[in-house]
């Protein structure tokens, strides 16, 4: 199993981390364009081998694609994140330049691959993926929805003064401050719905609170977030290395599925070997249902700004 993650910045470097520290891949090959950048992050990450108890080989290149060659899966982390009082959509400008650049360089080395769009706006990033390289839609995989599921569980654990692990819940819809679809209605402490638990209001607080997530930790860090996110990429390269058959919220394209045609976006999958192996069509309310087109209304116009 070769891994490789372009962008070898917090996320890149942290997702290859945890790829690591996992112990399933054979190798991970960070890629980076700043001169020396992800071989100096490979040599650090290795130095924590033995440290660690991994096995998993990684190695750097500066924009040496060839290095990448006959990879299982990429994940694209390269482009600029936001900084405080930004929105993700704000990134559009540079970030499609540079993801439609690396996606053609990927798959001349790589045609075999399945690629994990993490770039932001990731719904738009990923929809570029699909315009650029023509995979097939089971090879394109946005990953927003695990990341935001696990800060939606994170809140809930804190409002419910209760173990994260007795926690489940997702979300779908865009991966943006306003675009996310946490299903509230749906989510559980050990299958009791957390309106047991807590008053609507705090509900409410819960939601806003992992709407604006990745805001909130922005202005508090002064850049994006890398743990969470790196994690929940580890979490996907994952399913699929091994197999796992198991549901993450993913953006995916969309082909009437929700009632929504012709964009990327989150919505539950089953990953397994072969990348998304399912959507998952969930019976949602109305105002869920009504919540997601709005959603998607959003994707759609950052779409609509893209050179295509
Ligand atoms: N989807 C999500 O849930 C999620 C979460 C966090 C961050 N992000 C996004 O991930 C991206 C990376 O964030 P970060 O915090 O790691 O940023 P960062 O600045 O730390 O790292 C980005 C890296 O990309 C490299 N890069 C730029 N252009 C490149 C190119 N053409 N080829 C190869 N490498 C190139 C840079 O040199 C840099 O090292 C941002 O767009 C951010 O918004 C997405």
């Amino acid at each position: 199993m070769k891994v490789t993650v372009v962008g070898a910045g917090a996320v890149g470097a942290s997702c290859a981390e945890y790829i690591a520290i996992k112990n399933f891949a054979s190798e991970v090959v960070l890629l980076d364009i700043k001169e020396g950048y992800a071989e100096g992050k490979a040599m650090d990450l290795m130095q924590t081998a033995s440290l660690n108890g991994f096995d998993t080989k990684i190695t750097g290149s500066t924009s040496d694609y060839s290095k990448t060659a006959k990879s299982d899966i990429c994940v694209i982390t390269s482009g600029i994140p936001r900084k405080p009082g930004m929105t993700r959509e704000e990134l559009i400008g540079i970030n499609a330049g540079i993801v439609k650049t690396v996606s053609s360089d990927l798959i001349k080395h790589s045609p075999d691959t399945i690629i994990i769009v993490v770039s932001n706006p990731m719904d738009t990033m990923t929809y570029l993926v699909h315009k650029t390289t023509g995979l097939p839609k089971n090879r394109i995989i946005g990953m927003g929805g695990a990341l935001d599921s696990a800060r939606f569980k994170y809140r809930l654990a804190e409002a419910l003064e209760a173990p994260i692990s007795d926690i489940d819940g997702m979300v779908l819809g865009g991966h943006s401050d306003t675009g996310m679809v946490p299903l509230t209605r749906l989510a559980t402490r050990n299958s009791v719905p957390v309106s047991e638990f807590i008053s609507e209001e705090r509900l409410s607080q819960v939601l806003e609170d992992t709407k604006v997530g990745g805001a909130t930790l922005t202005k508090l860090l002064g850049t994006s977030a890398w743990y969470a996110p790196g994690a929940a990429v580890s979490g996907l390269v994952q399913a699929i290395a091994c197999d796992q058959k198991k549901m993450f919220p993913c953006s995916v394209l969309l082909e009437g599925e929700y009632g929504l045609n012709d964009l990327c976006i989150g919505a539950p999958v089953i990953l397994g070997r072969n990348g998304i192996e399912k959507i998952v069509e969930i019976d949602l309310n109305d105002a869920e249902k009504a919540h997601m087109k709005q959603s998607a209304e959003g994707v759609s116009k950052t779409n609509a700004l893209l050179e295509l």
